[in-house]
C-alpha cells in the first residue's frame, strides 16, 4: 500500500511555545507525594528522571493537608516536594486543590453540600461534593488559592498553574436554594425584563407565566417534564457558574503570580455539561483529560475525535494532554488493559493532533483510596513491568519530537460542534429516544477518520471559509446567526452536509416558524412535512443500496433534487437524501440515520475527500512548521503499511528516499525535506 502525501499550502508560522518555561514536550503526570512517606519521594524523583519525566502536576487533592484547619496552613511538605523536583529539573504544574474541600469545610458549612435534582443533599467523603454557587465554598477556595499563589509565585519550578480539577466533573448541577437564587440572578442579567423571559421560555404553554422573579425555581424533578427552555437556561447557567469559579481563581493567580500561565483540565466530549468553547477563551493554555472507552472496538477513533475537538476549541493552537492512562482505568464496567504498544499509539495520537504533552493519571499507583486499581506510570508491581518499560520508551521517544511543538495541524474538513445543541437535543420528549447528539457526530467523524482525513470542529457562527466541505450532524438548536452564516458559506462555494433533526429550534428551544428544518429550510431547499421515527430495530432501504434506521422523514422538495429515495418504510417513495445548489455551493441533506460505509458513500458523493490506497487502520495526520512539513502515521492494524513519501523519520532516525514502512501497531513521524509537503 502506498500514499503520495499531498501538497499543502504555504508553510505555517511557528507558534510561541505553549509553556515558555518547559524545554520540551511535556512528559509526566499527576504526582501525589502526600500519599507516600517522604523517603519514597526520593525514589520517585530518581525514577522520574529515569523515565524522562519533565513535568508533573502537584497538589491537586491536597487541600486538607495544606490547610488542616480553617486558616492554618502547612506548606512545609510541599516546599520540600517542589525543591526535590526542581533539583531534578522537573517542572511543576501546581494545582489549586479546590476540587476536594477538606472535611472541616463541610462540617462548618453543611449548606454548601451538593443537592441533586431529586432534592437529595449528597454526602461527602469523595470529591467535588460542593455546591458551585456556595459563597462559603467560593471564599474558602479564594483563600487557599491566594495562599498558594503568594507562596509559590516566584518558585523556579513553577511552570503552570492547574486550577481545580475537571470543573463540573461530578457536580455539574446543584439544585439547592443558593443555586436557585444564583440562577435567578443569572436570568435577570440575561433577560432584564420578566416579560422577555416569559416570551423566551414560552410560558403561556401549561400556564407557567411568571409574575415575579422569585417564583422561578431550579428545574428539580417534577411530576412531569419541566419547561425545556428553563432546563436549557439552567444548563447554561451551571456551565457559566463553574466558569465563574475558574475565572475567580485565574484572576487571583494572574494578580499574584504574573507571567505564569493558568489552565484547568477539560474533559472534552465526555463531560456533556461544560461548554468548553466558552471556557477555552478564558484559559491561558487549553488542557484536556482523555480516557479510552476501553471495551469499545476501534476506540482510537474516539480518541482522535477528542483530540481534534480539543485543538479546535484551542483555535488550532497547541494544547496539553493533562491526563490519560498507561493501561486500564478503574471506573468503567470492565476495565480492559491496554495491549502492548497501545499506550504509545494513544499518546502519539494526541500528539499528532496538537497535544504538546503526554501526561498521565498518575505517576505512582495508589495503595489506598478509590483509585487503587487504576493504572499508573509506576505500577504496583514496580519497574520490572511492561507498563514501566513502555513508559520509559515513550519518554525517550518524546524527546525526539520537540520540533513538532508549535507546528500546525492541517485539517481537511470542518465538523460543526455545539454544546447547547447537544443539551437541547437530549432533553425529554423528543420525537425518539434513539436521537443522540454524540452518536451522530461520532458517525460523521468516523467517516472522515476512515477516509484518512483530519477534521476541525467549528462553531456554526464562526468563519467557515477555510473548509471546502462542512459536516453538520444534529444541529438541532440552530440560531438565526448560524443559519445566515451557513447560507453565506454555501453561496460562496462551500459544500454543506446536514443530518436530520437539524435547524429545528432557536436558542430558546422554540421551533423555527414555517416548517422543519426551519432555520435551514431555504438553504437545504426542502421542507420536512413530518418526522417519521422508526421502531426499535426497524430499517428502511434507500434506492442507492444503503439502509437507515432510527429515523425517517416525509421530505418535500422545495428547490432541492433527490439523490436517494426511500424504497420502503413510512416514507416509501419520498426523498431520503437531497442536494440543493445555492450560489456557488451545494447543500446536502440526509434524512435518515446512515452509518458506516453507507454514510461514507453518501458523504463521498457529496464531496468528502478520501485518500485511497491506504490500509483501513492507518491514521495519518499532517503538520506544518515554518521550514518543514510532518506526517505522523499510526498503524492500528496488524499488517505493515508503506507510505510513499521521502524524508527523515524522527523516532528511528532513518532516512527514506521514497518509501516508509509503518510497522503493524507502530508509529512513524516523518519530516519532509521540503518546505512544502
Ligand atoms: C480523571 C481525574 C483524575 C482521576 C482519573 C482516573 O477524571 O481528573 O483525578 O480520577 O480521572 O481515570
Amino acid at each position: 500500500m502506498s500514499i503520495v502525501v499531498p501538497v499543502h499550502s504555504e508553510p505555517a508560522d511557528q507558534a510561541e511555545p505553549l509553556l515558555p518555561r518547559l524545554a520540551g514536550i511535556g512528559f509526566g503526570g499527576d504526582y501525589n507525594p502526600e500519599q507516600w512517606p517522604e523517603q519514597t519521594w526520593y525514589d520517585d524523583v530518581r525514577l522520574m528522571r529515569e523515565a524522562g519525566v519533565n513535568l508533573v502536576s502537584v497538589g491537586i487533592f491536597a487541600w486538607a493537608l495544606l490547610e488542616p484547619s480553617p486558616g492554618s496552613y502547612d506548606f512545609g511538605w510541599l516546599d520540600r516536594v517542589l525543591e526535590l523536583l526542581h533539583d531534578a529539573d522537573i517542572a511543576v504544574d501546581l494545582a489549586t486543590p479546590t476540587a476536594a474541600p477538606p472535611p472541616w469545610f463541610f462540617r462548618r458549612h453543611p449548606e454548601a453540600r451538593l443537592v441533586d435534582r431529586d432534592g437529595r443533599v449528597l454526602g461527602v467523603g469523595g470529591r467535588q461534593a460542593f455546591c458551585p454557587s456556595s459563597p462559603a465554598y467560593r471564599a474558602a477556595a479564594a483563600r487557599i488559592t491566594e495562599q498558594l499563589a503568594v507562596r509559590y509565585a516566584g518558585h523556579p519550578a513553577l511552570t503552570l498553574w492547574h486550577s481545580h480539577n475537571e470543573y463540573g466533573g461530578v457536580n455539574a448541577h446543584c439544585y439547592c436554594e443558593t443555586s436557585a437564587e444564583a440562577f435567578r440572578a443569572w436570568l435577570r442579567r440575561r433577560y432584564r425584563h420578566l416579560d422577555d423571559l416569559n416570551d423566551a421560555w414560552g410560558t403561556s404553554f401549561w400556564g407557567q407565566q411568571y409574575g415575579d422573579w422569585a417564583e422561578i425555581e431550579a428545574p428539580r424533578v417534577a411530576p412531569t417534564v419541566v419547561n425545556p427552555a428553563q432546563q436549557l437556561d439552567f444548563l447554561r447557567f451551571s456551565s457559566d457558574t463553574h466558569l465563574d469559579n475558574f475565572v475567580a481563581e485565574r484572576n487571583i493567580l494572574h494578580r499574584l503570580s504574573p507571567g505564569v500561565p493558568v489552565t484547568t483540565n477539560f474533559m472534552i466530549a465526555n463531560c456533556k455539561w461544560i461548554d468548553y468553547r466558552r471556557w477555552a477563551a478564558e484559559v491561558d493554555v487549553v488542557s484536556n483529560d482523555h480516557y479510552l472507552q476501553a471495551e469499545q472496538p476501534d476506540n482510537h477513533i474516539e480518541l482522535a475525535m477528542a483530540a481534534d475537538l480539543t485543538r479546535s476549541v484551542a483555535d488550532g493552537r497547541g494544547w496539553l494532554l493533562m491526563e490519560h492512562s498507561t493501561s486500564a482505568v478503574n471506573w468503567q464496567p470492565r476495565n480492559v488493559a491496554k495491549q502492548p504498544g497501545e499506550l504509545r499509539r494513544n499518546s502519539m495520537g494526541h500528539l499528532a493532533r496538537g497535544a504538546e504533552s503526554a501526561l498521565f493519571f498518575q505517576w505512582r499507583a495508589s495503595r489506598s483510596g478509590a483509585e487503587k486499581f487504576h493504572s499508573a506510570m509506576l505500577p504496583h508491581s514496580g519497574t520490572a513491568t511492561r507498563v514501566w518499560r513502555e513508559v520509559c520508551a515513550l519518554g525517550a521517544e518524546l524527546a525526539r519530537l520537540d520540533e513538532l511543538r508549535g507546528t500546525q495541524v492541517v485539517a481537511d474538513v470542518g465538523v460543526v460542534w455545539d454544546w447547547p445543541s447537544w443539551w437541547a437535543l437530549e432533553l425529554e420528549w423528543r420525537p425518539s429516544v434513539d436521537l443522540s447528539y454524540l452518536e451522530r457526530v461520532s458517525a460523521f467523524y468516523e467517516a472522515t477518520w476512515r477516509g484518512h482525513l483530519t477534521a476541525d470542529f467549528v462553531d456554526a457562527e464562526a468563519d467557515l471559509s477555510r473548509y471546502p466541505i462542512l459536516l453538520v450532524p444534529s444541529l438541532y438548536l440552530t440560531t438565526a446567526a448560524a443559519a445566515t452564516n451557513l447560507a453565506a458559506y454555501v453561496r460562496d462555494g462551500g459544500t454543506l452536509v446536514v443530518s436530520y433533526f437539524s435547524g429545528i429550534v432557536d436558542e430558546n428551544d422554540t421551533v423555527h416558524a414555517g416548517g422543519h428544518p426551519g432555520a435551514l429550510r431555504d438553504l437545504l431547499g426542502v421542507t420536512v412535512e413530518e418526522f417519521l421515527p422508526l421502531r426499535e430495530g426497524e430499517r428502511v432501504s434507500l434506492d442507492g443500496g444503503e439502509s437507515g434506521d432510527v429515523w425517517a422523514e416525509h421530505v418535500v422538495l422545495d428547490g432541492a433534487e433527490a439523490m436517494r429515495h426511500y424504497l420502503d418504510g413510512p416514507a416509501a417513495g419520498g426523498p431520503a437524501v437531497t442536494r440543493h445548489r445555492v450560489g456557488n455551493g451545494t447543500a446536502w441533506y440526509i434524512s435518515t440515520r446512515l452509518t458506516g460505509d453507507d454514510l461514507s458513500v453518501v458523504l463521498r458523493e457529496a464531496g468528502l475527500p478520501h485518500r485511497d490506497g491506504l490500509p483501513e487502520n492507518l491514521e495519518i495526520v499532517r503538520r506544518l512548521g515554518p521550514a518543514h512539513g510532518y506526517l505522523i502515521a499510526i498503524n492500528h492494524g496488524d499488517r505493515d503499511a508503506t507510505l510513499a513519501v521521502d524524508g527523515d523519520e524522527l523516532l528511528t532516525g532513518a532516512r527514506s528516499s521514497g518509501e516508509f514502512v509503518v510497522p503493524a501497531g507502530g508509529v512513524r513521524v516523518l519530516r519532509s525535506q521540503r518546505a512544502r509537503m
